[in-house]
Parts: structure tokens; C-alpha cells; sequence
């Protein structure tokens, strides 16, 4: 079978289904004993992903355990910062930490901008590896993150809660804060591409903190830049995903994107997004990961809440509304994996 019909990308086309796909963001991580022993051994998160040859075997980890739909590069949407002459480093219980931050034009002047890609090749490695070993069994997913969600990172130099700094040039110096997003754009594009060019199926642009961001405001620091992102890329005809938390208030926006899914938290209900979106998009999620901390009889409950909560299933990859947390036991996510092969063909459109 050819990999073009795969449930994954018929959903994403909003064909015919005859289940419900499924794979869950950060599938590969630190709920699973074997990720842990893994990254013990290599000395953490950096030298994993750093590592082709791990970077492969621990995105792989997951697959082996459950019946998933998709496969996602191991890496992270801050590798880019390499590229900038910043180093990044994870610190355990603070996250990341970046050796400098960029704040004025000047900062960004100093900066190198003829980026050498040299620097992250070991993404492109990981992901030529992977699609070897998938053998087409299941898509690939590369990834960046937004600009805007990247700039959040580089501005505030590591994990923030106020996103005070930010905020602040959000506010008084829009300048800079447009070249900085114009320079990790072009970043992020020729990231991309490389991913796409190293045999990547699908692609994914986290905005995790666009929610900060409200209407004319979204579309000017976040959006525009997506919207660059996905018409530069087009002509490689890989389907894009969009990952944004609290949509609610930008559903107008929204629909703006060009993108061919959008993945959502638990926020929303998919009928509410896809009502405010005028049924434009596949939809990605989006059960609350808090969920799989309940019984089995609960997870089944709340599956078939959310896919009874869908008109006529198709145009939907289920996953949970952001990524699964280190005290998720792996047999609960299991279960819900099941009971989902179990219920979701009731739903969906054959
Ligand atoms: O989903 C996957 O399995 C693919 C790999 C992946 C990682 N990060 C690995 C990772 C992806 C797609 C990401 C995306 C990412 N990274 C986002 C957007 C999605 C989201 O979670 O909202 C963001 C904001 C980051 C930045 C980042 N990376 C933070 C803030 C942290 C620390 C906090 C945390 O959640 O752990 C990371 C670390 C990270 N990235 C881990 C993994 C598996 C944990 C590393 C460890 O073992 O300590």
C-alpha cells in the first residue's frame, strides 16, 4: 500500500476513515522507563537528539508498545537556536535554559545570519534514518515551531510563566521584534525544507504560547508568519499541521491560516472549533491528558465524548490537547489506544 493512503493522511484529506488515527505529542519521552534508561546512558535530552542512531531508536520506542498512526522526528522546536551561535541546554525540572538571549536590534545584529546548517544536521540524519526503518509502516512527521513561539524562547532566555519580557518589546519595540521573527522565519523555512528533503510525510509548526496573543495583534506577530512558512513550502505538497493552545478567542483568525490541520487543546470542543473555523480544517486532539489518570470505564467515556461530540467523523486525528506528562502511566495510554480502535469506527464515515 502506498503510504498516500494511509489513514492518517485520508484523514487529514477528509476522506472516508475507517477508524479514527491516533498519535500522541511527545509520545517519545519520559513516561516510558525505556526512554529514561536511554537517556541516562547517553547523559540526557541533548545527546539523544543529537544522536542520529538514538535520536531514531527512541522515536521508534512508542511504536514498538502501542498501535499509533504517525511517527515524529525526535528533536525539539529550540534546536534552532544552534543556529543563532546560542547553546541550549536541559536542565531537569527547569527546562530549557538558552546561553544568550536576543532583546534589542543590536543583539541582532551580532548575530550571524547566514545560517549553517551544518549545525542541526543530525535532525536531517535522524529522519533519513527513520524513514528507512518505518519503511513506509507510517508517516513521519518533521517539525519547527512557530516564530513567535521560538521568539518567546530566545527573548526570554528559558521557560517563563509572565512572559514579561516579551510582552514588554511586544508593546515598545514592534521593530525589532519583526526582524527578529523575519530572521527565524527564513531559520525555519530552510529547517523545514531540509526535513522535507530528508523524507519527512507530514509537517508540524508548534505555536504553543500564539495564545498569548489576541486578534489584529495574532495575526501580525504570529499568523503572517505561519502563513509565509506554509506558501514557501507549498510546492512540496506535504500537509502542515498548526498547534495552538486557547484558540477560543481567535477562531476568526483562525480560519485565516492556510494550513491543512490544526491541532487544539481541550479548551474547546472540536464542533465549537470547527463552527468558529467554518468547517475549514482537519482537527488534531483533543483530550486532556489529566484523563488518563482516571479508570479505564473514564478514558472510554471521555473518547467517545469527544467523538460523539463530531458530526460524521472524518477530518480527525485524535491526540490529547498538549503533550503527555511524565506520570502518565504507559497501560493508561494503552487503553486509551484500544478503546479507541474499539469505538471510533461507530463514528466515522466508511
Ligand atoms: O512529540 C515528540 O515526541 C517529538 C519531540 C518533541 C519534543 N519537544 C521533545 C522533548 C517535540 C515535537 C517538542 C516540541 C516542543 N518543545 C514544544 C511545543 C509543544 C509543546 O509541548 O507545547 C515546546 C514549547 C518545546 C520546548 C521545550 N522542550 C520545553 C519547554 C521543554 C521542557 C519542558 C517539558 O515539557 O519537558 C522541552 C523538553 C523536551 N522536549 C522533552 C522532550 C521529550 C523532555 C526532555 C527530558 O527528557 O527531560
Amino acid at each position: 500500500m502506498s503510504l498516500d493512503n494511509h489513514l492518517l493522511l485520508r484523514a487529514i484529506r477528509k476522506e472516508p476513515v475507517e477508524r479514527t488515527p491516533v498519535w500522541i505529542m511527545r509520545q517519545a519521552g519520559r513516561y516510558l522507563p525505556e526512554y529514561i534508561k536511554l537517556k541516562n546512558q547517553a547523559g540526557g535530552f541533548m545527546n539523544l537528539i543529537k544522536n542520529p542512531e538514538l535520536a531514531c531508536e527512541i522515536t521508534l520506542q512508542p511504536l514498538e508498545r502501542f498501535n499509533l498512526d504517525s511517527a515524529i522526528i525526535f528533536s525539539d522546536i529550540l534546536v534552532i537556536t544552534e543556529l543563532f551561535g546560542i547553546e541550549l541546554e536541559f536542565i531537569e525540572k527547569v527546562g530549557p535554559v538558552l546561553s544568550k538571549t536576543l532583546r534589542t536590534e543590536d543583539d541582532l545584529k551580532k548575530i550571524n545570519t547566514d545560517f549553517d546548517f551544518e549545525k542541526v544536521d543530525y535532525v536531517y540524519k535522524t529522519a533519513k534514518l527513520l524513514k528507512t526503518e518505518l519503511n513506509n509502516k507510517v508517516p513521519l512527521i518533521g517539525f519547527i515551531g512557530s516564530p513567535w513561539t521560538v521568539a518567546t524562547y530566545i527573548i526570554e532566555g528559558n521557560s517563563t510563566k509572565n512572559f514579561s519580557k516579551v510582552l514588554n518589546i511586544l508593546k515598545n519595540d514592534k521593530i525589532f521584534l519583526k526582524s527578529l521573527l523575519d530572521t527565524i522565519t527564513k531559520a525555519s523555512i530552510n529547517h523545514l525544507e531540509r526535513q522535507i528533503k530528508s523524507g519527512v510525510d507530514v509537517t508540524m509548526v508548534f505555536d504553543t504560547w500564539g495564545g498569548l496573543l489576541e486578534g489584529d495583534l495574532y495575526e501580525e506577530f504570529s499568523l503572517q508568519y505561519i502563513n509565509a512558512i506554509h506558501s514557501s513550502l507549498k510546492s512540496y505538497k506535504k500537509p502542515m499541521i498548526y498547534y495552538i493552545r486557547n484558540p477560543y478567542t481567535k477562531l476568526v483568525n483562525i480560519q485565516k491560516l492556510d494550513v491543512d490541520v490544526v491541532g487544539i487543546d481541550s479548551s474547546i470542543t472540536i464542533s465549537e472549533f470547527n463552527k468558529g473555523t467554518g468547517d475549514k480544517f482537519c482537527v488534531q486532539g483533543n483530550l486532556d491528558v489529566e484523563i488518563l489518570k482516571l479508570s479505564n470505564n473514564k478514558i472510554e467515556e471521555e473518547v467517545i465524548k469527544i467523538l460523539s461530540n463530531i458530526n460524521n467523523t472524518t477530518g480527525h486525528i485524535f491526540n490529547l490537547g498538549t503533550g503527555i506528562t511524565p506520570d502518565i502511566d504507559p497501560a493508561k495510554l494503552k487503553t486509551l489506544i484500544d478503546v479507541l480502535a474499539k469505538v471510533s469506527p461507530r463514528y466515522t464515515i466508511k
